[in-house]
């Protein structure tokens, strides 16, 4: 059975003091959760965060990591930075990195290796834009960055990576996927990863659906056959909402 991980990605949003906020208000509404509790922070919220989920269920998570360990990379941090912190997550290859700071699949491949060199959870972002849907070709995308995302890395690795499918025009745009469609590219990208890593491996590795989740549809989303729980953007921004999805099933 794998589990269900509910990632919050706060983008570009929220001081420390709000941060601090935020999790005073969402651990008591989350102390009995079923599902994984993910929260990925600006880096300058970072460490208050991790202070202040301290003998909590929540974990944090960064938006972005770089592939090198340091060096000459003015406005970057590395991997190693976030671990030394006591970072747990990291997001990678968000949608919104690719098309405003030039990511690439390979830059997404050589950050997921490093993340998972250092113990690091990856959370990789895959989907497709609505002109790549509109002409047929969402299933190709997909598949595409996938393997790309994945190359080079062995069984136990893909395992360990976990992937979330954001179409890109369900991005706060409040334009969900319906449930079957979510679920139908899902169950394609497993069998993707099937195809080349063994069934075993496919069945383990969770995949998120990501793309205007709110209180209101991640039960149906979340209750799929493929659907290991969801990264959330602007639905996680508040506590009270966030936590209505986080415990989906109870
Ligand atoms: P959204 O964002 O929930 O606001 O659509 C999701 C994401 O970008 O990860």
């Amino acid at each position: 059975m794998r589990k269900k991980i509910i990632a919050g990605n706060w983008k570009m949003n929220k001081l420390p003091n709000e941060a601090i906020d935020f999790f005073e208000e969402l651990a008591p509404l989350v102390k009995n959760a079923q599902n994984e509790v993910v929260i990925c922070v600006p880096y300058t919220d970072l460490f208050y965060s991790l202070m202040h989920v301290q003998g909590t269920d929540i974990k944090i998570g960064a938006q972005n990591m770089h592939y090198e360990e340091k060096g000459a990379y003015t406005g970057e941090v590395s991997g190693e930075m976030l671990k030394a912190i006591g970072v747990e997550y990291v997001i990678i290859g968000h949608s919104e990195r690719r098309a405003y700071y030039a990511e690439t699949d390979e830059t997404v491949n050589k950050k997921l290796k490093k993340a998972l060199e250092l113990e690091l959870k990856p959370i990789v972002c895959v989907g497709e834009s609505l002109e790549q849907r509109e002409s047929g070709k969402a299933k190709e995308i997909v598949t595409t960055q996938t393997k790309i995302a994945l190359q080079g890395l062995n069984n136990n690795e893909v395992s360990k990576t976990i992937i979330a499918y954001e179409p890109i025009w369900a991005i706060g745009t409040g334009k969900t996927a319906t449930k079957e469609d979510a679920n139908e590219t899902i169950k394609w990208i497993r069998g993707k990863i099937e195809e080349i890593y063994g069934k075993d491996t496919a069945d383990s590795v969770i995949i998120q659906y990501g793309g205007s989740v709110k209180s209101s549809n991640a039960k149906e989303l979340f209750e799929m056959s493929d659907i290991d729980g969801g990264l959330v953007g602007g639905a996680s921004l508040k506590a009270d909402e966030f936590s209505k999805i986080i415990n989906y099933n109870q």
